[in-house]
């Protein structure tokens, strides 16, 4: 509708932004306008191909909102993190969930009904937080034990060498495809490695379904994998013998009462696969790799968890999500400030009036949608994070080892000073089962492995910058590394 109205005649009713447009100024509460040179696509290549460059370019163009044309959408971006909780604690305005079912539909060729997601997303709180968290880190520590075991022999001399974020990727994923999906290995006829296999080659393409830009030869293979991935998923969950967690039997179940029949339900399986295993790995791989490139962050880290296993007793003292871990936590965050840069888009279901911090307002108007992309600021912003492109992996400490929450823009304290996690109301429900997931990973790799660069002065590798918007990032490259197990780890 909105291209259509951009070609009407001047006599017929337009809306005050064609107004504005045509009179060459701008209605006092209109973001600014960008709608780039081509029509009905406007900035979708170069939004595609680097996001946060061409925010970055429009930023110093608009200021901190600005409106964009993509792909005959109009996108409001706000990039002033103080003016960030009008849009996250706005559900009634500026709907998550409109959104996300278009992304689900091109992805996973799946439609569920609003209410749907509500009763899921209540479902995953229930199994992901509290009480039942502590069964969760049980399983999944020992799924890591046998993972870890099993990628090298007893008593083997030769290193074994291998790229860090394949390492980190198909480790993480197969533990959490075993803890929560897959339950022992080969229990229900699907080898985890084969899933593996197939969902890398999904989310190689992840993106280009997101935006509809596949060609007919990655359509193709799309829909094939995608078929494969429904099929190897086809039992999980469905009993209490297929060895899933009770989180995807309790998930089935519910599809199941409501009615959806075999095939909604395995496609709703590869959407959970997707929002539990995509991010971790990625993130676990930014984090080894900056301790590895940055020796004094290593040694710091190892100095903690020494200290740790040194006062515990058990061999697993970092199962208990109670103890406390600083240096840890802030090398994470550190890490996931770097790489982590989802956008956080909403759409514009009712119109609103947008305050920002500086008193100003703005409208913005139905059926358009609303976009913050926290990497560029708080995450990325030097006037927040000094020397933002370096990685400090004792930023987020206090000089006596506190957690440190402070920082300022434009003189004031802010809340939102990194965003890896979302917030408000859609924020990620998993948070506390990834951060323990990565830090007994980590735990485990730099404990029982003899681990290290092939080459010691090895940089980190570049960005893939077509993945910008889209959780966590991931390299262009990869960083090689060389490890072998330690005796202790078969000593149990
Ligand atoms: C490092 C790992 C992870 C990162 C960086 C991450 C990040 C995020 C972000 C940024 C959002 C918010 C999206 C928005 O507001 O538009 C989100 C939502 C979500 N995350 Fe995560 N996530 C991670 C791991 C996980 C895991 C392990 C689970 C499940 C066990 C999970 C489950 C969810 C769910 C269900 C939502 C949607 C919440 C809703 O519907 O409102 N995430 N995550």
């Amino acid at each position: 509708m909105r291209v259509f109205k951009d070609h009407m005649p001047l006599f017929v009713k337009v809306q005050p932004r064609q107004i504005s447009l045509l009179f060459l100024f701008r209605l006092k509460s209109d973001p600014p306008l960008d709608k780039g040179v081509i029509p009905w696509l406007g900035h979708a290549l170069e939004f595609g191909k680097d996001a946060a460059k061409f925010l970055s370019r429009m930023k110093q163009k608009h200021g901190d909102i600005f409106t964009v044309r993509v792909a005959g959408r109009y996108v409001t971006v706000l990039l002033d993190p103080h003016s960030y909780d009008a849009v996250i604690d706005d559900p009634v305005s500026l709907d998550f969930t409109r959104y996300a079912q278009v992304l689900m539909d091109r992805i996973f060729n799946l439609q569920l009904p609003h209410h749907q997601g509500a009763k899921a997303k209540a479902m995953m709180k229930q199994h992901f937080q509290g009480a039942n968290l502590v069964w969760l880190n049980g399983t999944v520590h020992k799924h890591l034990w046998a993972l870890l075991k099993a990628e090298t022999l007893q008593n083997q001399t030769d290193w074994k060498e291998e790229g860090l974020f394949n390492f980190s990727y198909s480790l993480l994923f197969k533990l959490g495809y075993l803890t929560l999906f897959g339950g022992e290995q080969n229990n229900n006829g699907t080898d985890p490695s084969d899933v593996y296999k197939e969902y890398r080659k999904f989310d190689r393409l992840l993106t280009k379904m997101a935006r509809a830009t596949l060609k007919p030869d990655e359509k193709r293979t799309a829909q094939s994998v995608r078929q494969r991935l429904w099929e190897l998923l086809a039992p999980a969950g469905l009993s209490a013998d297929s060895g899933s967690s009770p989180w995807l039997q309790g998930y089935r179940q519910q599809l199941q009462e409501e009615g959806a029949d075999e095939e909604v339900q395995r496609k709703a399986v590869l959407l959970q696969l997707w929002a539990t295993q995509g991010n971790v790995g990625p993130a676990a791989f930014w984090l080894l790799g900056y301790l590895l490139t940055n020796p004094e962050a290593l040694t710091a880290v190892r100095r903690e968890f020494s200290r740790i296993s040194q006062m515990e007793t058990s061999q697993t003292p970092l199962l208990d999500s109670l103890v406390h871990t600083p240096v840890f936590d802030s090398a994470l965050e550190e890490a996931l400030r770097l790489t982590a840069a989802p956008f956080i888009t909403r759409e514009v279901v009712q119109e609103k009036t947008l305050h920002m911090a500086d008193g100003k307002e703005y409208l913005l108007r139905k059926g358009d949608r609303v976009c913050l992309f926290p990497f560029s600021s708080p995450q990325m912003d030097p006037e927040i994070h000094h020397e933002p492109q370096k990685y400090k992996y004792d930023r987020f400490l206090n000089e006596d080892g506190s957690e440190r929450r402070d920082f300022y823009k434009g003189g004031r304290r802010l809340k939102y000073y990194t965003m890896p996690w979302g917030a408000g109301t859609n924020g990620c429900v998993g948070k506390q089962f990834a951060i323990n997931t990565i830090r007994q990973f980590v735990y485990m790799v730099l404990t029982y492995y003899d681990f290290e660069l092939c080459d010691p002065n090895a940089q980190m590798p570049e960005v893939d910058a077509s993945r910008y918007g889209f959780g966590m990032l991931q390299p262009k490259g990869d960083l090689f590394i060389r490890y072998k197990a330690k005796s202790s780890l078969y000593d149990c």
